[in-house]
């Protein structure tokens, strides 16, 4: 347990801020959490009321950063502070090292190469903080803007679980992709 006024550091890219989540981000981020488009193919349905966008802005990110865990980060275009999506890993396995990228950003910002920015500089944070041997993300089948993040990002496709996720009343196949420590760029240890 950290204590309780731990949070992540603030990551700058060239166009982007990183920064920990807050109550205040709630309002502005339910605005995009709520578009279906947005939630095509995540684990979590589009928030009905911004108290869901809370939940998930105040009650899980203090439980991860409780944990000292460096995720979940706000995403932002300075000079606005305000959230357009989510980037961060957390842990699957501490005992195998093993962790999990996972990432969303509003509709108005796709296409701009954002989420590859945004992950390069947490991923590489992560593999330093944290030691995982593994970083992990998986894609459900057909959301071809994610796997290619993904390759820009230099991850390895290592198979398809068919139908293994149950998710709205069908089931999906599931795409697993990976990352190893000596995979990713720049560390020196
Ligand atoms: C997936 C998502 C994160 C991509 O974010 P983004 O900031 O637009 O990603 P980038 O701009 O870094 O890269 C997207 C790439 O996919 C490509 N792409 C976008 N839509 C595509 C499509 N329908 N088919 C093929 N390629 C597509 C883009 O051209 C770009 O590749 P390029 O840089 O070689 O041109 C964003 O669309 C999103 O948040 N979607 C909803 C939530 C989600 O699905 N999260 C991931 C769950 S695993």
């Amino acid at each position: 347990m950290m204590p309780p006024d731990w949070r992540p550091p603030t990551l700058t890219t060239p166009r982007l801020v990183l920064r920990p989540f807050c109550a205040a981000d709630a309002e502005p981020l339910f605005e995009h959490a709520k578009n279906p488009h947005v939630t095509r193919f995540t684990l979590w349905d589009a928030h009905k009321t911004v108290a869901e966008t809370m939940v998930f802005v105040h009650d899980y990110a203090l439980a991860r950063y409780r944990e000292g865990v460096p995720e979940p980060f706000a995403i932002t275009v300075p000079p606005d502070p305000r959230p357009i999506g989510s980037v961060g890993c957390f842990w699957v396995s501490k005992p195998h090292a093993t962790m999990e990228l996972g990432y969303w950003l509003a509709e108005p910002f796709w296409g701009r190469g954002y989420t590859a920015e945004a992950c390069r500089a947490v991923l590489s944070h992560t593999f330093e903080e944290c030691l995982p041997e593994r970083i992990q993300a998986r894609v459900i089948d057909g959301n071809t803007a994610s796997a290619r993040v993904l390759a820009k990002l230099g991850f390895t496709f290592e198979g398809t679980l068919r139908r293994s996720l149950l998710r709205r009343g069908q089931f999906d196949d599931v795409c697993y992709f990976s990352v190893l420590r000596d995979e990713w760029p720049g560390l020196i240890n």
